[in-house]
């Protein structure tokens, strides 16, 4: 046996060792107990070294050189496996790469062996023979460790023929959940409500499972369903169109783009026709929360567009009573607008009685946060007043970022710019919130012009106060080559004059 521990490489080969346990600690420090139990093993090792070196040196040289030899046995075997923890816990991570513990531990057992046939040649042990016992001695434990060996070989079969990785989701029977790890004996499945599942692997073997969202060739995503009714007089095809236009415009968190969500119809159920919205799940973690944000915008989607989600129908017979109570709800809508449109600057010139006449034309329209209301470039045909929520203006170059130009809360409209002069809409205006607008068409909009012409004044100096950030923004963006007039109030008041045909009254 050699001596050589501090002549040659044991003295580096330990404080690399020492190191890396160090980082190892540092890294998880969770798995703390293993970590300081190899460094003991090693400082033992290097210990019983020195011990056997000072022997040696007090010329008590047969039990120096055998100490000396077991000893450096110990810190080879801490060694390796401190070198085996590196690369499977520190290496292979930084490199992108998390193999399961199983492939980490028969790496090491195969150092192990290798190690030790290396240092019985150097001993001159006859290896054949003992290749030949330890052949009966592994048929017999085999046949003694048949259950143990059936999940041992069945982790190794779903590691060699990849069916399974660390990382990904599967479901077995109702159980559905993330892989932890895939262990000699067990493979570990974190769930979504923090449990964590073992599940022995000849379990896995024998059972059917599946594994979520993975396709060969495409990229990991997971079909979800969200099941809606909608009443059976509003036709299909403008169901669909209004649902799959509103979620293909909108860019929901943790929803991809490709493939688009759809919508179909799915059934006729109890009254109504069932749709399905289908769309792909990028986080599978996030299942219930992105589920809800969808939903959150389908039901805005659908509201915007009139259409109420059914309930099941049934034939009632109704009672005049009903109609009064109909009668009831509108007034109390009625009310509701009228007390929105009071906190309305733009509004405050009009009687009671004007007041309610614009309240009956009033749309209700909600917008799910993220949504866009108008779109720059788009024809203008509605003004919007919020009632609740708040929106963004946002001026969008033709290539480079939008620029923010300015928010808008409860009480403020927007969208005039286009209504008044016939532009395309100057900029896009997004939910910032969960938001609640009301419109008015722009008939019902010239309308009030005409009866109450002061309102156009109230119109153009909140134009020409906004028109100046729009204006900046253009320029800041450099798309010069859109020349945009600047007009000062009283042109403006000219320029919508025109537009709507009315006379000059004062
Ligand atoms: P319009 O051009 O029809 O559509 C986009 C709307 O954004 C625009 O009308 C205004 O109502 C609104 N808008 C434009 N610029 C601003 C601004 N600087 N501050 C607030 N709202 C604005």
């Amino acid at each position: 046996m050699r001596n050589e521990f501090l002549s040659s490489e044991g003295p580096y080969l330990a404080i690399i060792g020492l190191a890396l346990t160090a980082w190892l600690l540092r890294k998880h420090p969770w798995e703390r107990t293993t970590y300081l139990n190899t460094m003991w093993l090693l400082v033992l090792g290097v210990a019983g070294q020195l011990a056997g070196l000072a022997l040696q040196a007090l010329e008590f040289t047969r039990a120096g050189v055998g100490i000396h030899a077991a000893f450096s046995i110990v810190a080879a075997i801490a060694l390796i496996r401190i070198g085996g923890f590196a690369v499977f816990r520190l290496l292979l991570p930084l490199a992108g790469r998390q193999l399961p513990r199983i492939i980490e531990d028969l790496t090491i057992i195969v150092a192990y062996v290798i190690y030790a046939l290396s240092q019985m040649r150097f001993l001159g042990v006859d290896l054949t023979s003992i290749i030949a016992t330890s052949a009966v001695i592994t048929a017999v434990l085999a046949f003694a460790m048949q259950d143990t060996l059936g999940n041992v070989l069945g982790g190794l079969a779903l590691q060699l023929d990849n069916s399974v990785q660390v990382g990904d989701w599967i479901r077995v029977d109702d159980l559905t959940g993330r892989v932890r790890d895939i262990r000699w004996r067990s493979t570990l499945i974190e769930t979504r409500a923090w449990e964590t599942v073992v599940i022995p692997n000849s379990v896995l073997m024998k059972a059917k499972f599946s594994i979520l969202g993975r396709r060969e060739g495409e990229p990991r995503l997971w079909r979800r369903s969200l099941v809606f009714a909608v009443d059976p007089r509003v036709p299909p095809a403008r169901v669909i169109a209004t649902v799959e236009s509103a979620l293909n415009e909108t860019a929901i968190a943790n929803v991809a783009r490709r493939p688009e969500p759809s919508c179909v119809l799915y059934a006729f159920e109890q009254g109504n026709l069932r749709y399905v919205l289908r769309y792909w799940l990028i986080d599978m973690l996030e299942d219930d929360l992105t589920d809800s944000a969808v939903r959150v915008h389908l039901f805005a989607a659908l509201q915007r567009a009139g259409m109420r989600v059914a309930e099941p129908q049934a034939v009632a017979h109704v009672v005049p009573r009903d109609e009064a109570h109909a009668e009831n709800v509108r007034q109390r809508d009625l009310e509701r607008r009228l007390n929105m449109l009071r906190a309305v600057d733009l509004f405050s010139p009009l009687t009671d009685n004007e007041r309610a006449v614009i309240a009956e034309r009033l749309q209700y329209a909600p917008f799910a946060r993220g949504d866009s209301v108008t779109r720059q470039g788009d024809a203008a045909h509605w003004l919007y007043v919020i009632a609740f929520g708040e929106a963004e203006v946002r001026y969008e170059p033709g290539a480079g970022q939008p620029r923010i130009v300015g928010t808008l809360s409860a009480g403020q409209f927007f969208g005039e710019m286009g209504l008044l002069t016939g532009e395309p809409r100057n900029a896009t205006v997004v939910a910032k919130t969960d938001l609640e607008c009301y419109r008015l068409d722009k008939a019902s909009f010239q309308g009030l012009l005409l009866s109450r012409p002061e309102i156009a004044d109230e119109v153009s100096r909140v134009v020409s106060s906004r028109r100046p950030d729009i204006e900046l923004a253009r320029r800041e963006a450099a798309s010069a080559a859109l020349h945009f007039e600047t007009l000062s109030q009283p042109d403006l008041v000219e320029r919508i004059r025109r537009f709507f045909g009315m006379r000059r009254n004062r």
